[in-house]
């Protein structure tokens, strides 16, 4: 499988031949430089939103527009989503999974919030569990570490997580750490961090916190395509 990186919690992963957007956020995100929005959306497949917040949702009707892609989302997100003129959707929600043609998405609780940018009620926050016949992964969304990780293992044997790392809003470097013990994997892409004032983070401290749990993290810069 192939990653790529666009700065903030915004990433691709290529798998079953098709390319998977995670909450897109491009325009407004400050990581995201040079990086242009229709590079993202050409020859996205779905677009995965995790929860409501502008920071995961942002660019989600314009690259919906511009690739015909479908979004994977809460069932009120996909309520919201839809006012704008959208019309492929698969609405999901926590403990639900469903096959596609790519693999098998299964929604996972995340200990977050998830209030759309006009104030409505976004639903649960979620993270996903991706399996496949290429490989499995998991992105958390945003989340504090919580027990409920220790179910992933049940489900799936994974090659990497994507785990928020920059503390305030979400869980910070040590916790995710604790989380990619919790949920058997060795390989993580940290996001969620130095993308604004309050989630900037001491890299060197970051990267020994996960030399520690004998897991390694990878900081990828945005933009860049990682195998992952
Ligand atoms: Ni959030
Ligand atoms: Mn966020």
């Amino acid at each position: 499988m192939q990653c790529t990186y666009y700065g903030h919690a915004c990433f691709s992963v290529v798998v079953g031949g098709k390319k998977l957007l995670f909450d897109p956020f491009i325009t407004e995100n400050p990581l995201a430089v040079g990086i242009a929005l229709d590079d993202v959306a050409r020859g996205t497949d779905y677009i995965l939103i995790s929860h409501g917040h502008f920071d995961h949702i942002a660019d989600a009707e314009a690259i919906a527009k511009a690739s015909g892609a479908t979004i994977i989302c809460a069932w009120e997100i996909y309520e919201w989503l839809s006012k704008k003129g959208l019309t492929k959707f698969r609405p999901m929600n926590t403990g639900g999974q469903h096959m596609f043609d790519f693999g098998t998405v299964r929604c996972t609780v995340a200990q977050h919030s998830s209030g759309l940018p006009d104030g409505s009620y976004g639903g649960n926050p979620m993270g996903f569990l991706i399996t496949s016949s290429e490989g499995n992964f998991y992105y958390s969304g945003d989340t504090a570490l919580t027990l409920d990780m220790q179910l992933i293992p049940r489900w799936a044997k994974l090659n990497f997580a994507v785990l928020p790392i920059g503390d305030n809003f979400t869980m910070g470097y040590d916790d995710a750490a604790a989380a990619a013990k919790m949920i058997g994997c060795t390989s993580v892409l940290g996001v969620h961090y130095d993308s604004f004032d309050f989630i900037k983070i001491n890299h060197a401290a970051a990267a020994k916190a996960f030399d520690e749990a004998g897991i390694r993290l990878r900081l990828v810069k945005p933009g860049e395509t990682i195998d992952c």
